[in-house]
């Protein structure tokens, strides 16, 4: 059988005491609850951001490598075309991943919420390559090669050349849709593609440098100046490309012997 405690108080001793510390307790166990509910939610919070982070990062991951997969299929081209042409078409590649900032602002602009959904299906130039060719006829050579790749899909193609912007800016752009093998998936990404020329490129890099100088008070006077140098510029890039024409016309034709010799120095070169 139990036994009964004996040092209980009397009833009436206990009430006052009994009270406060219940009082005590509930507003003590009332908080830990409290904190216990918000921990909850902050650590549900905190594991839908680190979920996006994730996901993004990933998604991020794959545009980088749809751009060295475009990079590499223009190196080949570009090897290939110096081994059958003796010169390169392409003088440089550039690649950039569009920065998280840049895409929360452009996203925003164009009143979308942010998420890596909609990052996938509204933003084409998450994955951006820079093609920098010698002459115009390069520019159209290499798109050419590159849209008739069975595995590549043409999206969008702007051809800023042949229909210049009214403020001058020319450029070929593609926007094309490459296949990226991962271990247990394959993903198709977009990839902007600008081509120009060192000429064409010499010129929109100035022009995106100045039209980050804000607040510029003589904006028309400027507009009308660039257009002119993008035209002078225009001008050059076809003489350039006359003079080359010139002077591949007028060279004696190697004999069979010597271009088979040049051939196989091209080939000798490493390849990277
Ligand atoms: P976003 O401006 O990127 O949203 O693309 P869009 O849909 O207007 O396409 P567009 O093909 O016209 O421009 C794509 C990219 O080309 C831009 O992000 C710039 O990098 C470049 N570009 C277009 N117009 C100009 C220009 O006037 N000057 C310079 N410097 N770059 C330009
Ligand atoms: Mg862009």
């Amino acid at each position: 059988m139990k036994k009964k405690p004996t040092n209980i108080p009397h009833e009436e001793q206990l009430e006052p005491l009994a009270f406060e510390l219940m009082d005590e307790q509930l507003s003590d166990l009332a908080n830990q609850l409290m904190l216990i509910d918000n921990a909850d939610i902050l650590y549900e919070q905190s594991k839908r951001i680190v979920g996006v982070v994730v996901d993004l990062k990933e998604q991020m991951m794959m545009y980088t490598c749809a751009m060295k997969q475009v990079r590499t299929k223009l190196q080949i081209l570009n090897a290939e075309y110096n081994v059958r042409h003796q010169r390169n078409p392409i003088t440089s590649i550039q690649t950039r991943l569009k920065r998280i900032a840049s895409i929360v602002d452009k996203l925003d602009r164009a009143g979308i919420p942010f998420s890596v959904e909609n990052i996938d299906q509204n933003i084409h130039d998450v994955a951006g390559v820079r093609v920098i060719c010698s002459y115009v006829d390069d520019i159209f050579t290499i798109a050419e090669a590159l849209k008739s790749q069975k595995d590549i899909d043409v999206l969008v193609e702007k051809d800023y050349i042949s229909n210049p912007k009214p403020n001058g800016y020319r450029s070929l752009h593609l926007i094309l849709s490459v296949p990226v093998y991962f271990t247990n998936q394959m993903r198709k990404m977009r990839v902007e593609v600008q081509i120009r020329t060192i000429a064409m490129d010499f010129w929109a890099t100035l022009d995106h440098q100045l039209k980050y100088r804000q607040k510029v008070t003589n904006g028309e006077a400027i507009a009308v100046q660039l257009k002119e140098c993008a035209d002078v510029i225009s001008n050059t890039d076809m003489r350039m490309l006359l003079i080359r024409n010139q002077i591949e016309e007028n060279t004696e034709a190697p004999t069979e012997m010597a271009m088979m010799i040049e051939k196989i120095r091209n080939l000798d070169k490493p390849f990277d």
